[in-house]
C-alpha cells in the first residue's frame, strides 16, 4: 500500500488549482441513468471514487468515453443490469446515488445496502422512506434493497434530517415521476444545485435547489446535455488550512469563495488573512493562529468535511478551542493518530476540547477515511520532523494529486510506492 512521507515546517507558497467537486461529480455521473442521451461532463476530477462510479456504471451497461482531458461522455442507452452490488457499495456509499434514476426510468432496481463505515452508520432510510411515499415498493432481500414501481409519483416529503445524497437522489427520482414533489428540508450544498443545473439543462422542472425546498415537475422524458461540474469547495479549504498551519501565502485559484465562506470566516477569527483575488482567494498566514470554537453543519454552517482539517490548526494554536461534530457521529478517527503526533485533544461526546500546543511532531500515522487522511497531511507538514501517513488510499478517493499540488507550493511531501 502506498504511504506519504512528508517532512514539516516549510510555509507553503504560490497558488494551486482546484480541481472539479468529487462530490459534485457522482451525481452528475449517476444522472446518465436518466436519460438514452449522452452527458458530457466537464472538469470531472481524476479520482478513484469516480473511477469506482464509473465501474459501477458500464456494469450496468452505461458506455463512457473520454472527450477530452478531464471531459467524459457517458450514454446510457442499453442498460443490462439494474443492480448494484456489495463489493461497489463497500467500497463507496455514494453508490446508492443510482437507486431514484434506475427507479425514476426503469421502474426497478437492485442495490446493496451499505453497511456502517468510519464516520457512522450513515444509513439510508431518508432515501427510502421518499421513494416509497412516490409509490415505490421496497424490500430488503439478503442484504439488498429491491425496489420496484410502474411510475413514481409526485409528493410532498419533508426529511426529518438534512441529506445531501438523499435530496440528490430524490430530486432524481423526481424529474420523471408523474406530478409534483415538493422535497423540505432539502441539503442546501452547492452540489444539490450542480445536480439541479445539470438536470435542468437536460429538461427537467425543477425551482429551488440551493434553498431547503425544491420543487420537481415531472417530464416525460430528459435529454442529453453538456455540464462543467463546479470546483472542490473541500479542497480549496484543505488548502486554505495548508497555507494558514504552514505560515504561508497560497493563492487558491478557481474556486468559488461562496461555496466555503464558514471555512474563511473562522480562518479570519484564527488570525489568517483571507482575501478573494481576481482568480481565486489568497490565504495567509504569519503567526499562531488564536483559538476559534466551531461546529459543523449543513451548508451554509461550517462542512463537517472540513472539521478535521481545522481541527489540526487548532492544534497549534495559541489556546483552548472545542469542536463539535454534529453531523456524523463518529468523525473525531483522526485524533487518536493527532495525538500521536503530539497534539493535545480530549473527546467528551460530540466535542473536542483542544488545548493548542506551539507545534506538532513528526511520527507515522493511519488514514481512515478521506477528510481524516487529508488532516494528517496537514499535521504533517506542520510538524516538525518526518511524518509517514500510511493508507492513503483513501486520500486518493478524493484529492487529485494532492502531493504534486502540495509539492508545487514548497511542500516536502513525496509518495512511497507498495
Ligand atoms: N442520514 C440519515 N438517514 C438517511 C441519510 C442520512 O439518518 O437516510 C444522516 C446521516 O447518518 C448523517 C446525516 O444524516 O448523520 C447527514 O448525512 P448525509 O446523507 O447528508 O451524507 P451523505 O449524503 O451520505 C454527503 C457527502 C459526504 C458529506 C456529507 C455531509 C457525497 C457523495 N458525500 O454524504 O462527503 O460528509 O454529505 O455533508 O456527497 C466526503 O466527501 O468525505 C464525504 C463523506
Amino acid at each position: 500500500m502506498d504511504r506519504l512521507v512528508i517532512r514539516g515546517g516549510k510555509p507553503l507558497v504560490g497558488s494551486v488549482k482546484v480541481s472539479g467537486a468529487k462530490n459534485a461529480a457522482l451525481p452528475a455521473m449517476a444522472a446518465v441513468l436518466l436519460t438514452s442521451e449522452e452527458l458530457t461532463l466537464e472538469n470531472v476530477p481524476s479520482l478513484q471514487d469516480v473511477a469506482t462510479i464509473e465501474r459501477l456504471l458500464g456494469f450496468m451497461g452505461v458506455e463512457s468515453r473520454v472527450a477530452a482531458p478531464g471531459t467524459i461522455g457517458l450514454t446510457s442507452r442499453a442498460v443490462r443490469r439494474f443492480e448494484v452490488p456489495y463489493d461497489l457499495v463497500r467500497t463507496m456509499r455514494a453508490s446508492v446515488l443510482v437507486l431514484g434514476p434506475l427507479l425514476a426510468r426503469f421502474g426497478k432496481a437492485r442495490v446493496s445496502l451499505p453497511g456502517g463505515c468510519a464516520i457512522g452508520p450513515r444509513p439510508i432510510n431518508l432515501h427510502l422512506v421518499g421513494l416509497q411515499a412516490m409509490g415505490a415498493e421496497i424490500d430488503l432481500v439478503e442484504g439488498y434493497v429491491v425496489a420496484k414501481a410502474s411510475r413514481l409519483s409526485g409528493t410532498r416529503l419533508l426529511f426529518d434530517t438534512i441529506t445531501v445524497t438523499g435530496t440528490e437522489n430524490l430530486m432524481m427520482a423526481a424529474t420523471l415521476a408523474k406530478g409534483t414533489t415538493v422535497l423540505e428540508n432539502a441539503a442546501c450544498e452547492p452540489e444539490v444545485e450542480d445536480l439541479a443545473r445539470l438536470l435542468q439543462k437536460m429538461g427537467a422542472r425543477i425551482e429551488g435547489a440551493g434553498t431547503s425546498t425544491i420543487t420537481i415537475e415531472g417530464v416525460e422524458d430528459l435529454t442529453g446535455a453538456p455540464h462543467r461540474i463546479i470546483p472542490d469547495r473541500i479542497e480549496a479549504g484543505t488548502f486554505a488550512v495548508a497555507a494558514a498551519i504552514t505560515q504561508g501565502d497560497v493563492l487558491i485559484q478557481g474556486c468559488v469563495p461562496q461555496h466555503f465562506d464558514a471555512v474563511m470566516t473562522k480562518l479570519r477569527d484564527a488570525g489568517a488573512g483571507v482575501a478573494e483575488e481576481a482568480g481565486g482567494v489568497r490565504v495567509r498566514m504569519a503567526a499562531r493562529p488564536r483559538p476559534v470554537d466551531i461546529a459543523t453543519e449543513p451548508f451554509p454552517g461550517f462542512a463537517t468535511d472540513m472539521q478535521a482539517q481545522i481541527m489540526v490548526l487548532m492544534a497549534i494554536a495559541e489556546g483552548k478551542s472545542v469542536i463539535t461534530e454534529t453531523v456524523f457521529e463518529n468523525r473525531f478517527m483522526h485524533i487518536p493518530e493527532l495525538l500521536r503526533m503530539g497534539a493535545d485533544i480530549a473527546v467528551t461526546g460530540r466535542s473536542a476540547l483542544v488545548r493548542g500546543v506551539p507545534f506538532l511532531r513528526g511520527a507515522p500515522v493511519m488514514a481512515t477515511d478521506l477528510r481524516a487522511s487529508a488532516s494528517l497531511v496537514l499535521a504533517g507538514l506542520q510538524a516538525r520532523g518526518e511524518t509517514v501517513v500510511h493508507r492513503i488510499y483513501h486520500l486518493d478517493r478524493g484529492y487529485e494529486t494532492l502531493e504534486a499540488k502540495l509539492r508545487s507550493l514548497g511542500g516536502d511531501i513525496y509518495r512511497v510506492e507498495g
